[in-house]
């Protein structure tokens, strides 16, 4: 079944995968791809319009990133945001020039009565803007809908063509009614139903899955995350028990963490082998302090527990075909190359590269979905709320938390500070509010004072963030009263810890863990 798409060109603006998540968040398909993508391809997917993204560029330059003309001649509803503008306005016949005022964040517009796209939601609307030009003139047969005191044009339709422009961001949560314009789009004058549904999704992959492995077998290595996890309950629907999930227990997960995750798979049915390698992960970083190294040894590790495990059930129950893997469609968006790649580049991956001498057909179910969407599937398919809006945790574990060597005795108190930072932060509602927050050991011991007695002891550093992708962040003002339980919580029940301290540095310069 396909389903009704809007196709996003990526223009490279900031904000481009939110106007995909958006519409998927109205039951409406939407993939994005490069500006530059052939209309035979565009075409291919049958959309029932085109949204042409922002971008950072200008139309004036030479090499500004240009469409095919074609999209504009495909009969299809085209809707451009801000770059999106500026480009439809150029390669119809309009004018673009220098903003003498540049507009960056909130602007008031004032809408015109009658607006296409813009009825329902009132006469004036504060909107997020980012933007060195304007449009002086619109192109002809479009009549300008929406003003603002710095743009004679903030919002033009040509509602025989059918194409819109905005000058704004819709996508972004700044902009008042920002989704009822998008729904506006693409409902009243795409014509989409809301066909796209986590329920749908399910059936769907279930279906193409059962396709792809036939009869084969399927090995999936479960970082005792939310994406490997869903990934296995979708693999597992559609082939039963010829899937197979190994967890590797390395030693360095959070408070009780590997006993949950066979719980869960208990309670899910799915068939997990669990290998308990805590005594050579704990071997392999005695002694070790540099931080790539620890991060390395870990990886290593992984991979050649996992190797050892799968071949050795290979042989008692026969060999396996396909690796499962939770790429996500952040992953797969094809970069777009007008600001180079910089924005999809990913540095961690969950679990490490392929061993070399596997050489797995690969079963990707989630390639499709954002986290959002994979949290969505989550629910649909049993799993609980707590576990589905887990903030992330690093694969290298409690390893890069703790400074210095990772010993058991440190393993403990990092583990016990951890779990009272997410307890309170739970209690005190902040916890989905943050990207993450946790406790990290550093190998600095001060004095104190218990009782009448003098202590020499460790120091916890409490990091907060807040973060749309981990790739910048900044640290979370967390209510003084929080912080404050959550101290005096750690030095009183951990022994071994007297001092706790607040990181307050963003990223960058810093990084979210420590190491
Ligand atoms: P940094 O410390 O680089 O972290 O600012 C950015 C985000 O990535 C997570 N992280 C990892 N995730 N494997 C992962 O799956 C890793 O090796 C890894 N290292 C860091 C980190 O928790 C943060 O969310």
């Amino acid at each position: 079944m396909t389903h009704q798409t809007i196709v996003v060109l990526d223009f490279g603006s900031q904000f481009t995968q939110l106007i995909a998540r958006r519409l998927r968040e109205l039951s409406v398909y939407s993939e994005i791809l490069p500006f530059n993508t052939p209309m035979a391809e565009i075409k291919a997917r049958k959309p029932v319009g085109i949204v042409l993204s922002g971008g950072p560029r200008s139309v004036s330059e030479d090499s500004a990133p240009r469409c095919e003309t074609a999209v504009f001649d495909a009969g299809l509803p085209v809707l451009g945001i801000c770059y999106g503008m500026q480009l439809m306005t150029d390669a119809l016949g309009g004018v673009v020039a220098p903003a003498p005022h540049r507009e960056f964040g909130l602007a008031t517009i004032k809408i015109e009565k009658g607006a296409p796209m813009l009825s329902s939601i009132g006469s004036e609307l504060r909107v997020w803007a980012s933007h060195g030009d304007f449009v002086k003139s619109a192109p002809s047969g479009f009549t300008v809908t929406a003003t603002s005191t710095n743009a004679p044009v903030a919002a033009m339709a040509d509602e025989e063509r059918r194409y819109y422009a905005l000058l704004f961001h819709p996508e972004v949560a700044h902009t008042d009614h920002g989704t009822q314009i998008l729904r506006n789009f693409a409902f009243d004058i795409c014509g989409c139903t809301g066909d796209w549904t986590m329920a749908s999704f399910v059936q769907e992959t279930v279906g193409k899955i059962e396709a792809q492995v036939g009869d084969g077998r399927v090995v999936c290595g479960l970082s005792g995350g939310v994406d490997s996890t869903v990934a296995a309950l979708l693999i597992h629907k559609a082939i039963g028990d010829r899937l197979t999930c190994i967890f590797v227990d390395n030693g360095v997960m959070r408070l009780d963490e590997a006993a949950q995750i066979r719980q869960r798979f208990e309670r899910l049915q799915l068939p997990l082998v669990f290998v308990d390698a805590t005594q050579l992960f704990m071997d392999r970083l005695r002694g070790v302090t540099d931080p790539e190294k620890k991060r390395k040894i870990i990886g290593a590790a992984f991979i050649e527990v996992f190797e050892a495990e799968a071949k050795r059930l290979a042989q008692t129950q026969g060999g396996f075909d396909f690796l499962a893997q939770g790429t996500l469609y952040p992953d797969v968006i094809e970069s777009v190359s007008v600001i180079g790649p910089s924005h999809v580049i990913k540095s961690h991956h969950n679990v490490g590269g392929l061993p070399e001498g596997m050489r797995f057909k690969l079963v990707e179910p989630l390639r499709q979905l954002f986290k959002d969407e994979v949290r969505a599937v989550g629910k649909e398919m049993g799993l609980d709320d707590e576990f589905v809006w887990r903030q992330p945790f690093p694969g290298p574990g409690l390893a890069v938390r703790i400074l210095g060597e990772v010993t058991a005795a440190r393993l403990d108190l990092v583990r016990k500070a951890d779990a009272i930072v997410a307890e309170e932060v739970k209690k005190a509602g902040w916890y989905r509010r943050v990207w993450q927050s946790f406790a990290v050991l550093l190998p600095v011991q001060s004095v104190g004072v218990m009782g009448d007695a003098r202590t020499y002891e460790y120091t916890v550093a409490i990091r907060a963030v807040e973060s749309r992708d981990g790739m910048t962040a900044d640290w979370a003002r967390l209510p003084h009263d929080l912080l404050g339980s959550i101290s005096s919580r750690i030095v009183n029940e951990v022994k071994g810890i007297n001092r706790v301290v607040y990181d307050i540095s963003s990223k960058p310069p810093s990084t979210i863990e420590w190491e």
